[in-house]
């Protein structure tokens, strides 16, 4: 059964889509069958796997089930990586009726266990706002992972989007627990890196990820040439750090219904 995990994060240019990507390609290359969804009307996600933006959004024909994934998903240049990418129109293509209609519980039932090429992790790429593509990514989730940038108020926003999980498991009457925070955009040579890692974990001692991702430009690169790093340059240090993430994520036990063993 598919594990849906959204990256999300209210804070702009954290590193969502660049996890997204990269995380998405790692665990296809170990062999896990694996769909990354662009939310995101920036499409990032989209251009950074060299997927050109279809002209009208797949989601709401996904919602209202006069669409199947299979006929909008698209293969990427990792094999065993699909891509449902995005519209670049900045017009947000869902509504929050589309949100709280039962369309979004037989989506997520359709990944959870498709029966012709079955996925084992769904990847959803968040747009950095509340509304709502993100309400519609926490309905759709069993965990949610939260790239915290390594900077000045790297917390901000953090209670905000932990009050939208606990909203969306009210709703759904399931846990949505945390997938776990990953540290962004880390320089071992700044201070202030030390100090926002050290903080992230005293608050969050059983959910951050061992693995910083280092800043390393060769990723903005790669997204910039629609190629993950595993293609683009594996012997880099963003390489080395994703491929540690993606180990961790992978240590991750979780039961059929989706909670944490
Ligand atoms: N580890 C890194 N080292 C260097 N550059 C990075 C790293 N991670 C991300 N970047 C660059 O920083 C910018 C923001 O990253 P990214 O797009 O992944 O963030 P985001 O959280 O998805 O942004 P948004 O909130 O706009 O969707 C991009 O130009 C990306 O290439
Ligand atoms: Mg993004």
């Amino acid at each position: 059964m598919a594990r849906i995990v959204a990256i999300a994060s209210q804070k702009g240019g954290v590193g969502k889509t660049t996890t997204a990507i990269n995380l998405a390609a790692y665990l296809a290359i170990a062999g896990k069958r694996c769909l990354l969804v662009d939310l995101d009307p920036q499409a990032n996600a989209t251009s950074g796997l060299g997927i050109e933006s279809p002209p009208h959004s797949p989601l709401p024909g996904l919602l209202e089930g006069s669409v199947k994934t299979s006929q909008v998903m698209v293969d990427t240049t990792v094999p065993g990586l699909s891509c449902l990418p995005s519209t670049s129109h900045p017009e947000i293509p869902v509504t929050t009726a589309m949100v709280q209609g039962g369309g979004v519980s037989k989506l997520r039932a359709a990944w959870k266990q498709a029966a012709n090429d079955p996925l084992a992790l769904v990847l959803l790429d968040c747009p950095p706002s509340v509304g709502p593509l993100t309400d519609l990514a926490l309905q759709l989730a069993d965990s949610v992972l939260v790239p915290v940038q390594c900077e000045y108020f790297a917390m901000e926003g953090l209670a905000q989007l932990l009050e939208g999980m606990r909203h969306a498991e009210h709703s759904q009457q399931r846990e949505i627990p945390l997938e776990g925070l990953v540290l962004t955009l880390f320089s071992p040579e700044v201070e202030i890196c030390h100090e926002v890692a050290e903080e992230v974990r005293r608050y969050f001692p059983e959910d951050t990820f061992e693995t910083p991702i280092l800043r390393d430009p060769t990723l903005a690169e790669a997204s910039s040439h629609g190629e993950p790093i595993c293609n683009y340059d594996p012997r880099s240090a963003g390489a080395w750090s994703y491929l540690n993430l993606t180990k961790e994520v992978l240590e991750h036990e979780w039961t059929e219904t989706g909670t944490r063993a």
